[in-house]
């Protein structure tokens, strides 16, 4: 039996009599009773860390027998419930275990819960009272600061996107994917908050730096979405957060930097284990992932090289705009942007896929400009 509505249901007059028959004898119908599901009485394996999801992972409740495609449950019916008939079909666009789950899922999901903090109360706004910006740096690290929001706001609107996609059986990937977004919202708050604390406000938003953002946003499955986003996106964006620390102008950025970093590091070790587990368990993808990768290199690693980002690099690593400053600022940025593509490479070892170097056109561009570089400096 199924209902269109509240309304539908009340017309219904066997369900009706029958709610009138148990509200009047206080006879109930006590079938719920017997749903046939595990008895179970989980304990935390560890009093002192608490309860957690990896200690309900028990028989049907749990994730090690979970099937690698969802059949059974179409609805919002909880992992290991009985399911009624005439639960609505929500239409899950993901029902495959192989294209969300990672090595330790239950793992991040708790880690992001007990690391949560406050972009208005942990960052010592009021001590950059003590710090005046010169023009130069002031305008170039907001101009920085503008293209961080920007990146945050895709990175928030990326996993909501996704979230309501899920089967509901993959709820530790669900709640982490919700962690994220509320992550990467608070990035977009603590970014916004300093760029108007600058003295300059927000600087210009990058017509390319956002096409290469759109092309996250609309990737045709999670699974590519969580290559771009969590592996290459952020990965890049992991390597940003490091160098920005060390050209931040003041003590109160390198806290705010580094408050945002343990975040982001817990988002692309999602996207790490999630590629291992993949290439454990289904290795005939590995051709697939390495053509998302083709695609989303070209994509995801322009974003460095729009104007809005490079020169703020330039003067901020630099420390000025006088020739010597620049001189250094251009060396020091080299050297970042060949650091974000190696730790891109290392991270692709990690996860098992050595042989990307040999198929990746980034990285035989990456090595002539290296050779390049040295040619000069010697
Ligand atoms: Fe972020
Ligand atoms: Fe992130």
């Amino acid at each position: 039996m199924s209902y269109l509505s509240t309304i539908d249901f009340l017309e219904d007059k066997s369900f009706v009599d029958k709610y009138r028959y148990t509200m009047r004898t206080g006879e109930l119908d006590l079938s719920w009773m017997d749903a046939k599901t595990e008895k179970v009485a989980c304990e935390p394996a560890n009093p002192r860390r608490g309860l957690t999801f990896r200690d309900l992972d028990v028989g049907t409740y749990g994730f090690t027998e979970m099937p690698e495609l969802i059949r059974d449950n179409r609805s919002f019916a909880p992992r290991g419930s009985e399911i009624p008939q005439g639960c609505p079909d929500l239409q899950a666009e993901v029902n495959r275990k192989s294209e969300v789950w990672a090595y330790n899922i239950e793992g991040y999901y708790e880690e992001a819960m007990t690391r949560q903090w406050n972009a208005t109360l942990d960052v010592p706004w009021a001590d950059l009272a003590k710090h005046e910006l010169p023009e130069e740096i002031g305008k170039a690290y907001s101009q920085l600061l503008t293209f961080l929001t920007e990146v945050e706001m895709i990175a928030t609107d990326v996993p909501a996107k996704w979230l309501g996609r899920l089967n509901a059986d993959f709820f530790e990937v669900k709640n982490f994917i919700a962690t994220q977004a509320m992550d990467e919202a608070r990035h977009a708050e603590v970014f916004r908050k300093r760029a108007l604390t600058t003295g300059w406000g927000l600087m210009r938003a990058s017509w390319a730096n956002e096409h290469n953002l759109k092309f996250l946003r609309d990737a045709d499955s999670f699974a590519e979405t969580s290559l771009t986003l969590h592996l290459q996106a952020e990965g890049m964006v992991l390597t940003l957060f490091r160098f920005s620390e060390y050209i931040s102008p003041t003590e109160v950025d390198k806290k705010l930097f580094r408050l945002v970093m343990q975040d982001e590091a817990r988002h692309v070790g999602y996207g790490m284990q999630h590629l291992r587990w993949v290439l454990d368990h289904f290795p005939e993808k590995r051709e697939v992932i390495h053509r998302h990768l083709d695609e989303a290199e070209n994509f995801v690693f322009g974003g460095g090289y729009a104007t809005e980002v490079l020169e703020p690099f330039i003067i901020l690593s630099g420390k000025g705009m006088k020739k010597e400053n620049i001189q250094e600022g251009l060396r020091i940025t080299q050297q970042f942007n060949l650091k974000q593509i190696e730790e891109y490479f290392e991270r692709l070892d990690k996860c098992g896929m050595p042989e990307r170097r040999e198929r990746s056109k980034l990285y035989r561009m990456t090595e002539m400009a290296k050779e390049a570089m040295a040619a000069m400096a010697s």
